[in-house]
């Protein structure tokens, strides 16, 4: 029975961050014989957002399929450039998107995956239903692809959580990204999907879920409107390998985590 092995790496935390997992991401894949690599690129630029240089580089350096969440259109130059790169994703269930595509369908290992990527509704703004939208994906695409995968970028565990459930058995892999903190829920679910409700962050150790601590605590003390920037400092990669069979279900569910 063929197998693909799937790396998934947590949201990237600013250039630095950015700089690191792309020197550390050869040597991972090679230690981890990843087939795919799918990283969370939306906030990779340091001031907010993506920007197109940015993920170019994490291509280069390995990173087969990119994902995004709320920031991933903030900068009007990723709009053309998400039409143009395919494996870089925005989010499928966006209410007005203005670039790009939520899914796409790569040959890895032997087999076609179908990456996707969604955006939670609870306590995020602009999206559409993603149960929906995903059901719709799913029946769109049946029989183009052996395997299916994705991120569900979103606040509220409890929604990333219902949507593993309810996709339980039809996706292989769901992993929840955006509050850049790991939960320790890793798991395979009864209908053979692997799940985390969120795979933290690729981002500086010392750190307000990757911005700068002194900042952070300004912001909740006084109030103040500050822009977050990433902090410095040594950066911790974080995210899950997962070995999937051709029939769809997910065999194995491993914990990555390495400080660069
Ligand atoms: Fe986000």
């Amino acid at each position: 029975m063929k197998t693909v092995k799937l790396l998934f790496l947590a949201d990237v935390c600013g250039e630095a961050a950015l700089s690191a997992l792309c020197r550390a991401l050869p040597d991972l894949r090679r230690e981890t014989k990843a087939n795919l690599v799918i990283v969370n690129a939306e906030n990779c630029a340091d001031d907010n957002g993506a920007h197109p240089a940015l993920c170019e580089a994490l291509f280069d350096a390995g990173a087969d399929v990119l994902t995004g969440g709320n920031h991933t259109l903030k900068k009007p130059e990723m709009r053309d450039w998400l039409d143009d790169h395919p494996r870089a994703l925005r989010p499928i269930n966006l209410t007005h998107p203005t670039g790009g595509e939520g899914s796409v369908i790569v040959e890895s290992g032997g087999l076609r995956v179908l990456v996707a990527n969604f955006l939670g509704q609870a306590f995020l703004s602009g999206t559409d239903n993603p149960f929906e939208a995903a059901d719709r994906l799913l029946e769109k695409a049946c029989g183009d692809y052996d395997v299916a995968v994705c991120d569900f970028h979103a606040e509220a565990s409890a929604e990333k959580g219902a949507f593993a459930r309810d996709f339980d058995g039809r996706f292989s892999v769901v992993v929840g990204t955006h509050t850049h903190v790991p939960t320790a829920d890793l798991q395979i679910l009864p209908h053979s999907t692997g799940f985390v409700t969120d795979l933290g962050m690729c981002g500086a150790r010392e750190s307000v879920l990757g911005v700068r601590i002194e900042e952070s605590i300004r912001r909740f003390r006084t109030g103040e409107p500050l822009r977050y920037r990433p902090a410095a400092g040594e950066v911790v990669l974080m995210g899950a390998l997962f070995d999937v069979a051709e029939d769809g279900r997910c065999l194995s569910a491993e914990r990555i985590e390495t400080v660069c």
